[in-house]
């Protein structure tokens, strides 16, 4: 049995076993498990790609670095988390959804809780900008019954690549993002403006990882959704459009394949009349299909 009088001494061989046979009988069990492989994954980093002492604390100052940029509008751990494709991961990991229920994807840093509610057909986009586009659809369980009364946020970028909140002097405020309400039928619609793709914010610690790696910050054109209900799992998801050339180079990973949708141009003057839109305009239809909690 290891005491604290005959614990081994650390050498570059046994280095992971000796930090890890550390922990104490009272030590939590989650926290335990999840340094153990922490502690395990950092020591082979270090044993399979020997960094010198000067590339080392090129990594401290990194992350220092990244640290310092994060504040109550700015986090750049999660977007390092992001760039890297854990976010995508420990999404994936949580949400394994069963067959026929609509996939999620990344939250991102620019969703606005209690953004303004609407009623279902309002337009969003309040500069007029761009060029027109009808979003509808229903939120279904998985039997494809509708869920009456779920909300949906929804939230993109302008036509120009920006979100509201990143340009507070060139947008008005909530543009672009609102709140809606499914009808008795489970129907939900707006008016927006076709998106289109936009970088991360790439003026800090992750936009230099990027460009030392040759990888460029762009994500392709996407509507975001937050959909709930009680009683279902909440849906965090997006709608790509198919036309985008980033849609298989995301910056963050968050394409999924079932989630690219037929945005279509129309220049039917009968229905643009019927939903008040001038032509051409766009238009996508999408059933969210949620999974019971
Ligand atoms: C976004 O889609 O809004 C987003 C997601 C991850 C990182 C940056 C932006
Ligand atoms: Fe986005």
């Amino acid at each position: 049995m290891v005491t604290p009088g005959n614990r081994p001494f650390f050498t570059e061989e046994s280095s992971s076993d000796v930090v890890l046979a550390r922990s104490g009988p009272d030590a939590d069990p989650r926290v335990k498990q999840i340094m153990e492989s922490v502690v395990r994954h950092l020591h082979a980093i270090v044993k399979e790609t020997e960094p010198s002492q000067a590339e080392w604390m090129k990594a401290i100052q990194f992350l220092t670095d990244t640290g310092k940029l994060c504040s109550e509008w700015r986090q750049e751990f999660i977007l390092l988390s992001d760039a890297l494709g854990v976010s995508m991961l420990v999404e994936a990991v949580n949400n394994r959804k069963p067959a026929g229920a609509t996939e999620a994807t990344v939250l991102g840093p620019f969703f606005v809780p209690n953004s303004p509610h609407y009623e279902n057909g309002a337009n969003i986009c309040l500069d007029g900008k761009g060029e027109p586009l009808w979003v509808s659809g229903r939120v279904l369980d998985m039997g494809r019954r509708p869920i009456a009364g779920a909300t949906l946020d929804v939230w993109q970028a302008s036509p120009e690549g920006f979100y509201d909140v990143q340009e507070p002097d060139a947008q008005p405020a909530n543009n672009l993002r609102g709140r809606f309400t499914a009808d008795a039928e489970g129907r939900f619609s707006f008016r927006s403006a076709y998106p289109r793709h936009y970088p991360i914010p790439h003026d800090g610690t992750v936009g230099k990882m990027l460009k030392s790696l040759d990888r460029q910050p762009n994500r392709p054109a996407h509507v975001h959704f937050l959909v709930r209900a009680p009683g279902f799992r909440s849906l965090t998801t997006h709608l790509f459009t198919p036309d985008c050339p980033w849609l298989r180079d995301d910056a963050v990973f968050g394409v999924k394949e079932s989630l690219v949708a037929a945005f279509r141009k129309s220049s039917d003057a009968a229905r643009a009349g019927a939903l008040g839109l001038p032509t051409p305009f766009w238009e996508v239809a999408w059933d969210f299909v949620l999974s019971p909690e």
